[in-house]
């Protein structure tokens, strides 16, 4: 009897699959490195969507002019919550909206808005309006911060995004499938997928990575520290996979994007040999599992290098990712097939002279 569906097939699909003995993320028949740092967000979406966008032209002008609908629609109405908490509130907003359902283009649109606008009115700044014409990894990150990104940034922030657009059959994106399944519409399976993946275990972000580094302080602790760490039992974050036997493949082409941001962070450095102190420490303490870095390791560091406040790395996380949770969503309503798995009863049975 498998608890956790670990193994299990729930569903075919033509979007990702996640190789965790090769180290491989493929994405609609490209690898990952293919497309992170080379393909915008827009044209790695369209793949994604492909039957609901005719062409990444279209969708980057369909996704400007669905930034500014939300804004215009319902941004005055968002109340001032943490990132996830309004991306979550979306969900009466669009209810309310007149051409309820939404579209694929203007959901997506709409998750970033909430989520800018709502991380910097919790941070006491004025929200951002989005500027219609700019793709929308350039508009996502001006609006986040306050200010446009130069070149490499923007680049840095659309290899983030790209990197975290979609990743099989995880927690949140299974549960999008879920809700999709039982036709209750595209809105709905995206404002369930926020839910799963804002729990801890998930999508809780690579803020712990960055507590971890701002422990160790400096590098020439780094050593002594993760040893004693892994020898407390703990964890180091950024560390180990649930599926990845091998390095996981996102880590290197963010790796390759914060090199760019080298100049523009004091932590890149420290973070290289807390790195090399991990697999060190790692190696000797759990010689029978290659534990390498995750994901969560480098996009603390482009996210903090790019100025992106801590609180905010799930929500972006999140936005990047609502893409992924809408062709998943799309995909298992063509199926038109009710997920309904079965559970083992193990409870107790009523007496016999009772039934
Ligand atoms: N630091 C120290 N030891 C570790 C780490 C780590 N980061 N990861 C695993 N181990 C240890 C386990 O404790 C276990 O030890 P044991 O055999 O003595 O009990 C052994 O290595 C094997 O563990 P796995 O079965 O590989 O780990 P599991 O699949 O249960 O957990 C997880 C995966 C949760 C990601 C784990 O590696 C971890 O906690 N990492 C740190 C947190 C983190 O970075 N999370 C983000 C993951 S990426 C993402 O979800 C987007």
């Amino acid at each position: 009897m498998t608890t956790g569906l670990d193994g299990v097939i729930a569903a075919q699909t033509r979007l990702s699959h996640v190789d965790g003995e090769a180290g491989r993320l493929i994405l609609c028949g490209y690898e990952l490195e293919q497309l992170a740092g080379h393909w915008t967000y827009e044209e790695v979406v369209a793949l994604l969507w492909q039957d609901l966008v005719p062409h990444p032209a279209d969708l980057r002008q369909a996704l400007g002019s669905g930034r500014t609908q939300a804004w215009q629609r319902f941004s005055p109405l968002l109340p001032c919550l943490d990132g996830m908490s309004a991306m979550e509130g979306m969900r009466f907003l669009l209810a309310a909206m007149p051409d309820e359902p939404v579209d694929a283009t203007l959901l997506l649109a709409a998750a970033g808005v909430a989520m800018a606008t709502a991380m910097r009115r919790a941070a006491g700044e004025m929200a951002i309006a989005p500027e219609i014409h700019l793709g929308h990894a350039a508009d996502m990150l001006r609006m986040l911060r306050g200010r446009a990104g130069d070149i490499a940034e923007i680049r840095a922030f659309e290899t983030y995004l790209v990197a975290a657009v979609d990743h099989g059959l995880n927690a949140s994106t299974f549960t999008a499938r879920v809700v999709a399944s039982t036709e209750a519409g595209l809105a709905s399976a995206v404002i369930a997928a926020l839910g799963a993946l804002k729990g801890p275990l998930h999508g809780g972000a690579p803020g712990p990575v960055l507590d971890m580094l701002d422990a160790i302080g400096s590098a020439d602790r780094a050593d002594v520290w993760v040893e004693t760490a892994i020898a407390r039992g703990e964890r180091l974050m950024g560390f180990g996979h649930r599926i990845y036997r091998v390095r996981d493949p996102r880590a290197d082409v963010l790796k390759a994007a914060v090199n760019v941001l080298r100049g523009r962070s004091n932590r890149i450095a420290l973070a290289e040999v807390v790195e090399q102190a991990g697999l060190k420490a790692l190696a000797r303490h759990k010689p029978g599992r290659r534990l390498d870095i995750n994901t969560e390791f480098y996009t603390a560091l482009l996210l903090e290098a790019l100025d992106v406040p801590r609180a905010g790395f799930t929500p972006v996380f999140a936005s990047a990712r609502t893409a992924g949770w809408i062709a998943h969503a799309c995909e298992q309503q063509q199926t038109g097939r009710l997920l309904r798995p079965a559970s083992q009863y193990v409870g107790p049975w009523p007496e016999p002279h009772l039934a």
